[in-house]
């Protein structure tokens, strides 16, 4: 039998924030996170930190006293080097929180949502948070690998992602299942435009964690198409989606 595949984030945590900087659409996506999740000096676990840089953005833009959990070692340690103090960070899973009922006022989850059991996480998220609480989230829409810059050159990333990432309604209802029956969302669709040699660093760097569900002859290939037909600039259309689950 063949074992599953996972993506590995211990192996991309090290330049993480490098090959994916936070450019006009992270910051259209920070933006209505806080805006629907209302945010601002919230106490707040964000799930899923990665390198910490949500949880950062919302202790200096936002005034929240922020966590952050994530259940890969690397991502974490590179977290704990880089957040502002004041900010807190666990390694943990998102269905296994290391924190008491009710401890918290929001739960965020940016580009986590896809990677975990929902159910389970959002049952978490719901135990967490206080009677009032929220549960902030955010990702891609399910046209969003209809139209991605990547699927030319590796066309199997289309239905892989559209397998991991739930639709909207998928989402909406998994949050009402979970105890958040007043749900809110906003789609945003943002355009960021590489130059040729910044798309094929991060496709070198494997920058998206798709790469590492793909057959490696499809990488191979799809990079040398790549790197014969990428133009000079690139426009990349970003369709992600906040959901913001209320619990009362
Ligand atoms: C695509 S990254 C997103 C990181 C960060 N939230 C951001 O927006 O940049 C997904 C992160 O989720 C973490 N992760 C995946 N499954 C998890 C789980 N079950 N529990 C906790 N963290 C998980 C990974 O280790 C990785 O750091």
């Amino acid at each position: 039998m063949t074992p599953e595949r996972r993506p590995d984030f211990d192996a991309r945590a090290r330049d993480y924030d490098t090959l994916r900087p936070p450019d006009d659409a992270w910051w259209a996506r920070f933006e209505a996170l806080v805006e629907l999740g209302a945010l601002r000096g919230q106490r707040i676990l964000d799930v899923g930190c990665g390198t910490g840089r949500l949880a950062a953005a919302l202790a200096t833009e936002a005034r929240a006293k922020v966590w952050g959990v994530d259940g890969s070692e690397e991502m974490v340690s590179i977290a704990r080097a880089t957040v502002p103090a004041g900010v807190g960070i666990r390694q943990a899973m998102a269905d296994s929180l290391p924190f008491r009922d009710s401890w918290f006022d929001r739960v965020t989850m940016s580009l986590v949502i896809h990677l975990v059991d929902r159910g389970a996480a959002l049952a978490e998220a719901r135990r967490v948070v206080a009677a009032a609480g929220r549960a902030a989230i955010a990702t891609f829409h399910e046209d969003h690998f209809e139209t991605y810059w990547l699927c030319p050159y590796f066309p199997s990333i289309r239905d892989i992602d559209r397998a991991r990432f739930p639709t909207q309604s998928a989402l909406e209802a998994d949050l009402v299942t979970a105890g958040f029956p007043r749900v809110e969302t906003r789609r945003i669709v943002a355009e960021t435009t590489l130059t040729r040699a910044e798309a094929l660093r991060r496709i070198a760097g494997r920058h998206i964690s798709t790469f590492d569900l793909l057959p490696v002859e499809e990488i191979e290939e799809g990079e040398a198409r790549a790197g014969r037909d990428l133009p000079a600039e690139i426009v990349i259309r970003l369709d992600q989606l906040v959901i913001v689950g209320r619990s009362a």
